[in-house]
């Protein structure tokens, strides 16, 4: 896997009068995220993909779903979680799955290279889905009659293998979008949609050097497309100046990120750069979730990459700004779960 880091005065100087620069930098939110050749859209992958999701027959003791963390009837983990993730060992945030297809790698420290290899890692994964092997998750899902029918109809080869499981859950996550945002709108030439406050906070996200990462469809760097192919990854250290009160305070480096991946010293504190959409609605912060509140995560990232003290005024804006990036949910209905007439899967014992 290709890593871009890219100087972070390197953008510094792009001034937001300037037309075709700032566009390139701010983008609306595409109408599809990029399609892989090998795993392409279909109603009957998607509508497969969709019961998956919320089966929690996926999980090896059929006790959670992937809803159960990634709440679709939420933004993210703001509600709270029913589950304990510190007794299953998870010490990452659990990040939102919206507009999800934007990003070029996955996971917090980008271990993952496609939303294919990153559900099926999550699926065998003991303190995720907990499928000790494919064997099982096979089996559980070929005793089910209609499933078997529907992964005949989503895939050429009518498998039902933990490859067509991943692809099938990837084309539906590829369709958790959330357009127009206000951003979107005001970016595509209704210069109404921003207030006054909010233009303010764009122009200083753009001078505190702020865009000079977060940028892009997903404010998150460059989307999958010509800078960045799917699985490169998009990283920048978290915090850049080290020992301030924050991280002591939030234990900002108990986690060395995409270290634990690549054992490079030289990536010590790298992480992917964090997509900014919907972002008030995504709260707790950063990856270990250790911070409650929006402003408090724009003291602390104006703090650590760039060792200023941002006023309260200037907090107050760039949150304003950040406000718009907010976009429309699509409606989500449960769908109906195939279930073998008198039958369950699950093993009780
Ligand atoms: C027990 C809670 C839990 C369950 C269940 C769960 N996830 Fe996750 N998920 C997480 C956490 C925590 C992370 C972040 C882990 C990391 O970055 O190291 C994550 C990361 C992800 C990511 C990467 C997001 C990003 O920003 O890169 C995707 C996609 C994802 N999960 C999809 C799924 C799917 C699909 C399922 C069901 C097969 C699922 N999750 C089930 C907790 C969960
Ligand atoms: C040098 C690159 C860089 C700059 C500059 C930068 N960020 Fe970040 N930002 C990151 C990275 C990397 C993360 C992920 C950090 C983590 O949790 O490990 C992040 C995370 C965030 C988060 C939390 C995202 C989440 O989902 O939890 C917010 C909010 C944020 N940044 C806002 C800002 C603001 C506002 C500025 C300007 C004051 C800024 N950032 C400047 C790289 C940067």
């Amino acid at each position: 896997m290709r890593s871009l880091i890219i100087c972070v005065t390197f953008f510094m100087s792009i001034g937001l009068s300037a037309q075709t620069n700032a566009f390139e930098y701010l983008q609306p939110l595409p109408d599809s995220p990029v399609i892989p050749d090998t795993n392409l859209q279909s109603n009957a992958k998607i509508a497969l993909g969709k019961q998956l999701f919320f089966d929690v027959r996926l999980s090896g003791n059929g006790t959670v779903s992937c809803n159960s963390c990634h709440n679709l009837a939420a933004s993210a983990d703001a509600e709270g979680s029913a589950l304990n993730m510190k007794a299953r060992g998870i010490t990452r945030n659990t990040p939102s799955l919206w507009n999800i297809g934007h990003m070029s790698t996955y996971y917090w420290d980008a271990r993952a290279p496609s939303l294919e290899a990153q559900a099926a890692d999550h699926l065998l994964d003991p303190r995720i889905m907990n499928m000790s092997n494919e064997l099982k998750l096979v089996k559980r899902i070929t005793a089910i009659s209609d499933y078997r029918a529907a992964f005949k109809a989503a895939f050429k080869d009518q498998k039902v293998s933990i490859q067509n499981v991943a692809k099938a859950i990837a084309t539906f996550e590829r369709t958790l979008n959330t357009p127009d945002s206000r951003f979107d709108l005001y970016i595509k030439g209704d210069k109404s949609q921003l207030s006054k406050a909010a233009k303010r906070g764009l122009t200083l996200f753009n001078d505190k050097g702020c865009l000079s990462c977060h940028f892009g469809v997903n404010f998150a760097g460059p989307a999958p497309g010509p800078a960045l192919k799917m699985g490169d990854g998009f990283y920048e250290m978290f915090p850049t100046y080290r020992g301030t009160y924050y991280e002591e305070k939030y234990h900002f480096t108990d986690d060395l990120g995409r270290y634990r991946v690549t054992l490079d010293p030289e990536h010590k504190v790298m992480w992917r750069v964090s997509s900014l959409r919907n972002i008030v609605d995504t709260a707790p912060y950063f990856h270990n979730g250790a911070v409650n509140d929006i402003r408090e995560a724009i003291k602390i990232m104006s703090k650590v990459q760039f060792n200023f003290d941002i006023t309260d005024a200037e907090v107050e804006d760039i949150l304003a700004f950040l406000e718009t990036l907010t976009g429309k949910y699509p409606e989500i209905t449960l769908p109906r779960l195939p279930e073998e007439k008198g039958l369950s899967v699950i093993d009780q014992h």
